[in-house]
């Protein structure tokens, strides 16, 4: 069973995806986090994410087994991640391993952007997740303040919006939902009550 989660910067899409992997007993992975690595690549080596090249050579070398989680969270990396991820040939340089990655037994769960539209059409089951860019950024800006950071709710929620319009509007795999996908707007529910009504949704779909 392949299991794909999208939605836009920080909809809750990680933590969900997560918990549905544990309650299914199955492999997850964060697509986000290739993306991020290869953002980090190109800044640790002095260079600019919108550099193609650098971007492309960072994507074309990345150890997915290497990717250390603690260092890819800043607003810094994601940014550059958003940036390097409009490149159609990053994009293409990272499939391979995700479609290898969902066909791991006894199935998947995968988060990220474009899994249900690009990376796994065939998914048995997709969420779209989302949640207004307040609520999103309220999300955010506590996450930071708790790992020590005091950041300015306004720049938290700029960014957000930013990086929204870039992953929506770029030309290749951009963020919407898959037609056939469940849309989930977390914006009023609780991480149990989301999770609550992703396993409805799944379990509809092992039936089907
Ligand atoms: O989910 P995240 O915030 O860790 O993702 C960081 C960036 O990576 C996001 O702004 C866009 C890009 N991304 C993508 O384009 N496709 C994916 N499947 C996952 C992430």
């Amino acid at each position: 069973m392949i299991i794909a989660v999208d939605g836009p910067a920080a909809a809750g899409k990680g933590t969900l995806a997560r918990a549905l992997a544990r309650h299914y007993n199955l492999h997850f992975l964060d697509t986000g986090a290739l993306y991020r690595m290869v953002g980090l690549s190109v800044l640790a080596a002095g260079g600019d994410p919108h550099d193609g090249k650098a971007a492309l050579k960072a994507a074309e070398t990345l150890r997915p087994d290497r990717i250390r989680d603690e260092d890819l969270r800043s607003e810094a990396v994601g940014e550059a991640a958003s940036v390097v991820a409009v490149n159609p040939q990053v994009r293409t340089a990272l499939l391979g391993f995700q479609r290898a990655f969902a066909r791991k037994q006894p199935g998947a769960v995968l988060d990220g952007r474009d899994i249900g539209t690009v990376v796994c059409p065939d998914a048995q089951a997709k969420i779209f997740v989302t949640a207004s860019a307040e609520v999103r950024a309220r999300r955010r800006h506590a996450e930071l303040a708790e790992r020590g950071a005091a950041p300015d709710f306004a720049a938290v929620l700029a960014d957000i919006q930013a990086r929204d319009e870039r992953d929506r509007s770029r030309a290749h795999a951009p963020l919407i939902p898959a037609a056939d996908a469940y849309v989930l707007d977390s914006s009023a529910l609780s991480r149990e009550e989301a999770l609550a009504k992703a396993i409805a949704y799944v379990e509809t779909r092992k039936a089907g």
